[in-house]
């Protein structure tokens, strides 16, 4: 049940409809230690839109999961979400302020798992191991979507068999334990998709399989989205699986977006100087054997410490002194569907930095692909 006080203003387009499943405003996380803070989520803004595939990418420890978790309320103490806002909207109600609700609340309960579900690395963080998968898939129907026992169970069969679990009545009596590892995903994906979210979010889900497995668990993931129209909020660090899951992209840096493109545009022309030395980073077909691959230069700083300016200057090989290690470019659109915080794009007003610079990537302006780490 919404309150009042949880429903936020739609945010409506030119013709009339909300376009957006989910909206992050401003979201910090910070996990507060006795050896100081770790600002986990630093300033994320970011849209999903309805029906589609948002990728997050980025470096390890750079945020992913604490701002997929967020979304659910389930930032795992010291964790805590000190600022922003997430409006999320429903197709079917109002919408609604999640961060209004108490975490352990009805209301956060009926969010979860009623309109957005999330599925792990790990299928044992979902599933019950003391539970046949058919009971706890059904209980989730029971819980969300109907209170009769026969009509759960049919929707039960139907989701196991649509995520390609062979023989999937037999399945509603089977334990975890007693699935091969692909099979557990899927499993966990079908109790994922059981509610047909309105959102999903995906913590790297195929990291663990086998790349035929994960392909096949992809495809799945792929053809479900289609057909019930959810989006999907899909965290990785494999570049590849970006490619092949995901409409649009955001790359992550230090807790902060540094650029966000639709996918086809992000391999095309990277802008952010750190997307562009992640892309560097990816072997190619044609990679001489025995080659070195290319890292990114530089470590990440300690996690206690706050970089002034541009969180990746101390990194970037066109980092600009006096201006990046001062100020922090703020995430602003390079072209109308892509955006990107950094000083070769915007100046310090925000007003766009004249044309040769802007293009530097394209070939006419001042080589910054060959000023990145070879
Ligand atoms: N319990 C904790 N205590 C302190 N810091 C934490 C805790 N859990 C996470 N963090 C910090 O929060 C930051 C973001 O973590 P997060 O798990 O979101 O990273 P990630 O991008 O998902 O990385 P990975 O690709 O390794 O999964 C990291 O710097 C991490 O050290
Ligand atoms: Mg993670």
């Amino acid at each position: 049940m919404v309150t009042t006080s949880a429903v936020a203003e739609a945010k409506v387009s030119a013709n009339g409809q909300v376009d957006n499943v989910i909206e992050l405003e401003d979201l910090h996380v910070h996990f507060h230690t006795k050896l100081g803070v770790v600002r986990a989520v630093n300033g994320v803004t970011l849209e999903i839109p309805r029906g589609k595939v948002v990728g997050v990418v980025g470096e390890s420890g750079c945020g992913k999961s604490q701002t997929a978790f967020a979304i659910m309320q389930l930032v795992p103490p010291p964790g805590r979400i000190v600022a922003g806002k997430i409006v999320l909207y429903p197709k079917n109600g109002p919408p609604v302020n999640v961060l209004r609700y108490d975490r352990n609340s009805d209301e956060m309960r009926a969010i979860r798992g009623g309109h957005v579900s999330m599925i792990f690395q790990e299928p044992m963080t979902a599933l019950n191991p003391v539970y046949p998968v058919g009971d706890q898939i059904m209980e989730a129907i029971l819980l969300h979507q109907t209170t009769d026992k026969k009509e759960a169970a049919a929707r039960a069969v139907d989701i196991l068999g649509k995520v390609g679990l062979p023989n999937p009545k037999r399945l509603l009596g089977t334990y975890p334990h007693e699935l091969s590892g692909g099979m557990r995903q899927r499993a966990m994906i079908a109790l994922a998709l059981s509610c047909t979210p309105d959102l999903l979010l995906a913590d790297e889900p195929t990291t663990a399989l086998d790349v035929t497995t994960q392909a096949q668990i992809l495809d799945v993931m792929r053809e479900l989205q289609a057909e019930i129209g959810m989006s999907i909020l899909f965290v990785t660090h494999n570049l590849g699986v970006i490619a092949q899951m995901a409409d649009e992209v955001a790359v992550m840096y230090l807790g902060q977006l540094v650029e966000r493109a639709p996918v086809e545009e992000l391999f095309d022309e990277p802008r952010h100087p750190y997307t562009r030395a992640l892309m560097r980073s990816i072997p190619h077909l044609g990679t001489p054997r025995h080659a070195r691959l290319n890292v990114i230069e530089g470590g990440l700083p300690n996690q206690y410490s706050q970089v002034p300016g541009c969180a990746f200057h101390p990194r970037c090989p066109v980092a600009q002194p006096g201006l990046c290690d001062v100020y922090q470019p703020a995430l602003r659109p390079v072209t109308p569907t892509v955006e990107v915080s950094c000083f070769l794009y915007h100046n310090l007003d925000g007003t766009p930095v004249a044309a040769p610079t802007q293009t530097a990537s394209s070939g006419t302006g001042p080589p910054l692909g060959d000023a990145l780490p070879a």
